[in-house]
């Protein structure tokens, strides 16, 4: 059911884009519009636009763009009413929606804010005296206090109700604590008593914030080692992952997926955070689509046993049917990753990852395959290109173990080689800079879309369209200066869309913004904010009729010309056709 527009319209209204964006990104002012580093994108000069007046972002470097809810969408990895909802209840408005979806989603609300009211208790007793051995046992494991805050990891204390009394106190009824499954009910007299008890306490956030559940861990040898929440009307281990809602904002560009919560919390402190752990249940299919909304390379990572083999065999085969690429990576040395990461540290668990994924030495051998190292000017032309690669590795540590490994094959010292590993870093930061400056530079380059799905077949008429699309956007009076130009006269599908779309609000008195536009994909959203951002300045009311001018021209020959282009075709195919028989 799609959201009634003067809803979207105050939705956009009470989010203010600069506000939405400012939560993520660092703007700085620039005449009308904010500018700061693309989220989107890896970049050392801001190229990425926030237009308060327009309403819209667009980045010049990656062309990403659109609404706040198109932002929300792209920043949080929600679908379109998700993130129209978030938006509403940051900005405190009710979303009108049918009934049933109201009274199922007020009772998951409470559901959601009972789990987090607990989720608030158990962390907070993990600083309180009931929690000392809680907080004790974290510290063995080498979680600090900035881990646990993250992680809002806590502690149920060794109690059969001091859960039970607070959220009693906090007016939750027996009924709403069955349901979240914090509770158990006695067999013998039907009391309720806490669910957890002397244990760590792990919640389980979904991709909205919501928490949904928990895991709590023992902290000693007895059984069993972890026990879960239930399933419940919130809670299903088939389809949600530990730390998802931290792993779905990683810049990493791929996701580790691991057994076990302290597995996906250690990789996390170590900076592998794109690291989350399915729910002591093996992968599903849910899973596995869940992970392709926000990656497209999986690297998997289960324990060495029999066990995590089998497990790692039946994971493969779903991944990839959601259309991921899957690494494995085999532990050595250690029983998992929290164990290999505490012993060794992140820059050896990185050559891991690299090697799991043979991509450096996949790439070193195919840059040594293309010279003969016994002819010296060849040996110095793989020095160099080697050295280019080795330069683009993240850590100091795997610059000098691949490092050394070239200079072995090349026969040179290790030395010699460092230097030319740091000349190389220094020739590509040299050409990112101007690779960085043509993009300042040029925002408008050409005409022609970025996007492979939005190409113009009347190139000349599409430039004029775009004006017309972003004046009267801009200033929809202005379309009282073009009163006779339609949509059918364009010649950019998307162009007329946004155009017939704005005509028909205007006839109803509403405003133009992006967000009251409808059907749009992410891409043509992200296309249209790049035009808006493009044609900036103050609109000429004669420049207007003039495109209004040129695009029912190009729409009059134009046409007409195709037509020839077709007859001519045809006549020329049947003339060969001709000759041939
Ligand atoms: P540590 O021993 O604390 O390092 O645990 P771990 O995170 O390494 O977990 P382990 O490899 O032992 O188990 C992997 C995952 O399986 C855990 O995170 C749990 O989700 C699940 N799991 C382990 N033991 C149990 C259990 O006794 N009951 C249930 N329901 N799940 C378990
Ligand atoms: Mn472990």
């Amino acid at each position: 059911m799609p959201f009634p527009p003067s809803f979207l319209d105050e939705l956009a209204a009470r989010n203010p884009i600069e506000e939405v964006v400012g939560q993520y990104v660092n703007l700085k002012r620039s005449g009308s519009n904010l500018f700061g580093l693309c989220p989107f994108h890896g970049e050392k000069t801001p190229s990425f636009s926030v237009s308060p007046d327009k309403g819209i972002y667009y980045c010049f470097g990656c062309h990403k763009g659109g609404s706040v809810i198109n932002f929300e969408m792209e920043i949080e990895g929600l679908s379109y009413p998700d993130a129209v909802r978030a938006l509403a209840k940051r900005a405190g408005m009710t979303v009108p929606e049918d009934e049933q979806y109201q009274s199922r989603y007020r009772r998951q609300e409470r559901l959601w804010a009972l789990n987090k009211e607990a989720a608030r208790f158990f962390h907070g007793a993990l600083f309180q005296p009931e929690g000392a051995a809680g907080l004790e046992y974290a510290g063995k494991r080498g979680m600090p206090k900035s881990t646990l805050t993250k992680f809002g990891i806590g502690f149920a204390p060794d109690s059969w109700d001091a859960l039970c009394k607070a959220m009693e106190a906090k007016g939750y009824t027996r009924e709403e604590m069955q349901a979240s499954g914090l509770v158990s009910v006695s067999q013998k007299n039907g009391r309720i008593y806490d669910r957890f008890r002397n244990r760590l306490m792990f919640p389980i956030i979904d991709v909205r914030g919501n928490v949904i559940g928990f895991g709590g861990r023992v902290m000693d040898n007895s059984t069993p080692k972890y026990l879960n929440s239930p399933e419940t009307e919130i809670f299903n281990k088939r389809k949600n992952l530990f730390a998802l809602n931290l792993a779905k904002k990683t810049r990493l560009g791929y996701m580790i997926l691991v057994e076990g919560y302290m597995d996906a919390v250690a990789l996390h402190q170590y900076g592998f955070d794109c690291a989350v752990a399915s729910l002591g249940t093996s992968l599903t299919e849910e899973h596995a689509s869940l992970l392709a909304r926000y990656t497209q390379q999986v690297i998997l990572i289960y324990d060495g046993d029999e066990a995590g083999q089998n497990a790692t065999q039946r994971a493969i085969p779903m991944l990839e049917k959601a259309g991921l690429q899957v690494k494995v990576l085999k532990m050595r040395d250690a029983k998992d990753p929290d164990e290999y990461l505490r012993k060794f540290g992140a820059d050896r668990f990185r050559i891991l990852l690299e090697e799991s994924s043979n991509r450096v030495e996949y790439q070193l051998k195919a840059i040594q395959k293309k010279y003969d190292l016994n002819i010296d000017e060849e040996r110095v032309n793989f020095i160099t290109e080697a050295a280019d690669f080795v330069s683009t590795l993240a850590s100091a540590v795997q610059r000098e173990v691949y490092g050394n490994r070239v200079a072995e094959a090349a026969k040179i010292s290790p030395e010699a080689m460092k230097i030319e590993v740091q000349k190389a870093y220094k020739r590509r930061l040299s050409r990112e800079k101007r690779k960085q400056e043509k993009i300042d530079l040029a925002p408008a380059r050409n005409l022609q879309t970025q996007s492979r799905q939005i190409r113009y077949d009347n190139v000349k008429s599409a430039a004029a369209e775009e004006r017309v699309v972003a004046a009267v956007m801009k200033e929809p009076a202005l379309l009282a200066e073009i009163p006779e130009l339609t949509p059918e006269e364009f010649s950019a599908p998307i162009l007329a869309k946004v155009f017939s779309q704005q005509l028909q609000r205007h006839r109803e008195g509403q405003d133009a913004t992006l967000t009251g536009l409808t059907d749009f994909t992410s891409e043509e959203m992200a296309h249209i904010a790049g035009i808006l951002q493009r044609y900036d300045g103050p609109v000429n009311a004669q420049a207007l009729r003039d495109c209004a001018r040129t695009i029912r021209v190009e729409h009059q020959t134009g046409n007409v010309r195709t037509e020839e282009d077709i007859m001519a075709l045809r006549s020329r195919l049947q003339e060969r056709k001709g000759i041939k028989q």
